[in-house]
């Protein structure tokens, strides 16, 4: 069903993006492959319908689980619950592996201790396989193993040739950060890797996403409708499901828009929650910074004057520059103005 929330498996459960599968199948054998676009395009679903459809073994790691500032035992427990997941496919691999414990069917690591499996070992013995080892919100490994996980996968990417990595983030410059290919302090500074960028629906396909979509669910919307859900949506196939399958219900559009805002808010909140746990004046300034942006402040000298005013204080260019590239990086904002009209909308309720 188009309109379910969850990540799609199938291609039959997926509106198009037959591209960009065969071009991650094309790419497969490389040793980096990353996939990005900004949040709701559909990453963790083109991930999971290509790992299904390619005749390979994969394991799938998905680091929205793990917590800021996440520990060696965190990341470890993730690793496991992957490990764990593909035991049927992958035990006599794992049963090799000294720091790697079978208990009936799920799989234990050693984090510390004698019997202690750094992740380049690990790798180096999942390397006696052909496998895809599948990293989705992969920016959230930022943090104080950063630079151990960074190594790790450039040792892989320079020993472990039976494996590939494919990474997807919804932050896209916190994840090139985390990768440091641009970074010569990095140990993948000037490495290839291969990007994949899911772009949003076209109108014409947003359109045949929603009447297809209330098609399966047999409910009757007029065109006029179906416009307006694809100018408040602009495209963003999570945002067309999500309100696809509440304009069913609820038929009315305000209602649907008004909860989509809701939703996009209290993400918001917890951005600024979070950048106020550094400092208050920092979540303070992210948050006017959003607001001025979504009133129309589209260029540096509008988005200073709108800042001063609502601090009450000048504010020195770094800072400016400073929110504006975090802003950037996590792919809410491009040259001053939001990618997706939701967050649009949410920003102007920040209060
Ligand atoms: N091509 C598609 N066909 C059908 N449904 C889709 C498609 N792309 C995305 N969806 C739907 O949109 C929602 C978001 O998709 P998905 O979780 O794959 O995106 P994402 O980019 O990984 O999102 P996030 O940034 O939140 O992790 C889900 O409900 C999914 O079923
Ligand atoms: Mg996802």
């Amino acid at each position: 069903m188009l309109f379910d929330e969850r990540p799609k498996e199938n291609r039959g459960e997926l509106f198009d993006r037959a591209k960009e599968i065969e071009e991650i199948k094309n790419n497969i054998d490389r040793p980096l492959i990353l996939l990005t676009g900004v949040r709701r395009i559909g990453k963790t679903s083109v991930m999971q319908v290509t790992l299904n459809e390619i005749k390979r073994d994969f394991i799938l790691i998905d680091c929205r689980k793990l917590k800021e500032n996440y520990g060696r035992r965190d990341l470890y427990a993730l690793l496991s619950s992957s490990l764990t997941r593909r035991l049927d496919r992958l035990r006599d691999v794992l049963k090799k592996i000294h720091g790697i414990q079978i208990m009936g069917n799920s799989v234990e690591i050693s984090w510390g201790g004698r019997n202690y499996l750094s992740l380049a070992d690990l790798f180096d013995h999942l390397n006696e396989r052909r496998l895809v080892i599948a990293v989705d919100e992969a920016q959230r490994l930022r943090g104080p193993l950063s630079r151990e996980v960074r190594e790790a996968i450039a040792h892989a990417y320079d020993y472990d040739r039976n494996l590939s990595f494919i990474l997807t983030g919804s932050e896209v410059g916190l994840l090139h950060d985390f990768l440091g290919i641009e970074d010569q302090e990095s140990p993948l500074f000037g490495r290839y890797y291969h990007e994949v960028v899911l772009e949003r629906f076209s109108r014409e396909d947003s359109r045949k996403f929603l009447e297809t979509g209330f098609q399966e669910l047999g409910v009757e919307v007029g065109d006029d409708e179906i416009d307006e859900l694809i100018n408040l949506f602009d495209g963003i196939p999570g945002w067309l499901a999500f309100a696809g399958i509440r304009y069913a219900r609820e038929r009315d559009l305000r209602v649907v828009a008004e909860i989509a805002v809701r939703v996009a808010q209290s993400e918001l909140e917890s951005l600024i929650k979070f950048k106020d746990a550094s400092s208050g004046i920092a979540g303070r300034r992210y948050k006017a910074a959003l607001r001025c942006l979504a009133e129309g402040s589209d260029s540096w000298a509008k988005l200073k004057i709108c800042l001063e005013e609502t601090e009450k204080s000048t504010i020195s260019s770094s800072v400016l520059a400073n929110i504006l590239h975090s802003l950037e990086k996590l792919s809410l904002i491009s040259d001053y103005h939001f990618l997706d009209p939701v967050y649009e909308e949410a920003s102007k309720r920040l209060r």
